[in-house]
């Protein structure tokens, strides 16, 4: 729902993206990283941000868990909730494209469509989406916030994967699977791709 009312209209200063590109010496990109709950997603976002700032890159990392205590701190796990999340992180994620830097988001981001608003509101030539693949039964077994045992005793409401669903990813940029490689595997697999596209200096 679009609450804009009344005459706002876009202020621009005299920066444009053409000079802080200049001045941070990268192309401001954000890498969407999609998967269940145990997949990996913020130990991959963290340890690729480490590494992308100890090669000189400005980034940051959107984690799910972190901005849920601000961000969204009114949201909940119901497709609207999920959504709005979804669409708060993307206009962040956006807004720091936009200041130069690299982005890195770690949401579940379980429904495509969800997912192609981010990609729309993110603009499709900067988005990276990233499916780790890992599936339930392995995230379950993994369990690293014993979450799953509390999902599949039925304590936690619409949990992705056993009780709410995941859409894979129809068509992403990269699949990272994270069942079977290490996370620091994962993350060179995320640097190739990068490394392809010109997008990040050598390892
Ligand atoms: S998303 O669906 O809106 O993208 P997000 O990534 O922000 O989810 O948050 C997921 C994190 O919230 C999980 O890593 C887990 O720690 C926690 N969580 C709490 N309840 C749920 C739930 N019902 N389903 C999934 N994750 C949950």
């Amino acid at each position: 729902m679009t609450r804009l009312s009344g005459p706002v209209q876009r202020f621009r200063g005299a920066v444009t993206l053409a000079d802080r590109t200049r001045v941070l010496r990268q192309k401001p990109v954000t890498i969407w990283l999609t998967g269940l709950s145990g997949a990996g997603k913020s130990t991959i976002a963290f340890e690729l941000e480490r590494q992308l700032v100890e090669q000189g890159h400005a980034c940051y990392v959107l984690d799910g868990d972190n901005v849920r205590h601000g961000l969204g701190n009114d949201l909940g796990f119901d497709p609207h909730d999920r959504h709005e999340n979804i669409r708060r992180v993307a206009h962040v994620a956006q807004l720091m494209n936009d200041a130069g830097l690299i982005v890195i988001t770690a949401l579940i981001s379980p429904m495509q469509a969800d997912r192609a608003m981010a990609r729309d509101i993110i603009g499709a030539g900067n988005f990276i989406e990233t499916y780790l693949s890992a599936s339930v039964a392995t995230c379950a077994r993994r369990d690293p916030k014993g979450l799953y045992a509390k999902a599949l005793a039925g304590e936690i409401p619409a949990f992705t994967g056993v009780s709410a669903p995941y859409e894979k990813p129809l068509d992403p940029e990269l699949v990272i699977d994270t069942a079977t490689l290490t996370p620091s595997e994962s993350v060179g697999g995320i640097f190739d791709y990068l490394r392809e596209h010109s997008l990040a200096v050598a390892a």
